[in-house]
């Protein structure tokens, strides 16, 4: 083999070898989209975010998960807290998923976080108050319920 001919095969053979670990250490895209705490991308706090952001409608994710939190006037977005959903009523169980609220005071994922036989939602917020859904919730579809015929979900 001529040196030349030698050094080209070492640099490929280098290359391969790098180009194979960066593979590696890249974690797996996700496409879900999350609301995390801090984020500001959300809006139209309090409206039925499923009525757009599912399949055929205005928005371009579809939701599975998604709706509002304000605080006890019911009107001012209460940003930055948790959503926990648990196996079994008042926060008991099994932890089933955690959404973060967003700065907007809205929470909305893409992923199927909701198991077939719903789950006990749990809202906690920055104060360190917590309340939780006495039923299981079956849709993510939180404010086709909320501040239609229940009262907005709201929290400290
Ligand atoms: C009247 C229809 C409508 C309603 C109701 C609605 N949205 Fe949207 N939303 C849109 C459209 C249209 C866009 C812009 C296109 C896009 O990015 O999906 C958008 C964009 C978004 C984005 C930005 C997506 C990105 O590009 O990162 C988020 C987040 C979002 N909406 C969350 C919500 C939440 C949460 C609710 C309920 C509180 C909601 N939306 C209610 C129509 C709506
Ligand atoms: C089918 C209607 C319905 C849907 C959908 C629904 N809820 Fe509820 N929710 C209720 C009812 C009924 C109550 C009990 C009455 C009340 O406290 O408003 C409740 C109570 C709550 C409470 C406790 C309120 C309090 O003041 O103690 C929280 C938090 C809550 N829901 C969060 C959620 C979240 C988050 C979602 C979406 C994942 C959701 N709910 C979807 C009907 C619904």
């Amino acid at each position: 083999m001529k040196p030349t001919r030698y050094i080209v095969t070492i640099a490929a053979v280098l290359l391969l070898f790098y180009s194979g670990c960066s593979k590696n250490e890249d974690p797996s895209p996700s496409t879900a989209v999350y609301s995390v705490n801090g984020g500001t991308t959300s809006h139209n706090n309090g409206q039925i975010c499923l009525s757009c952001h599912k399949a055929g409608g205005t928005g371009t994710y579809n939701f599975i998960i998604a709706g509002s939190v304000f605080k006890p006037n019911l009107s001012t977005p209460s940003p930055n807290g948790v959503l926990y959903f648990w196996s079994k009523p008042g926060g008991t169980g099994e932890l089933v998923a955690t959404l973060q609220v967003d700065a907007n005071g809205n929470f909305f994922t893409t992923s199927s976080l909701l198991p077939a036989e719903g789950a006990y939602p749990q809202m906690n917020g920055v104060s360190g108050s917590v309340k939780a859904m006495p039923i299981p919730a079956f849709t993510g579809d939180c404010n086709s319920c909320h501040g239609v015929n229940e009262d907005p979900i709201w929290i400290n």
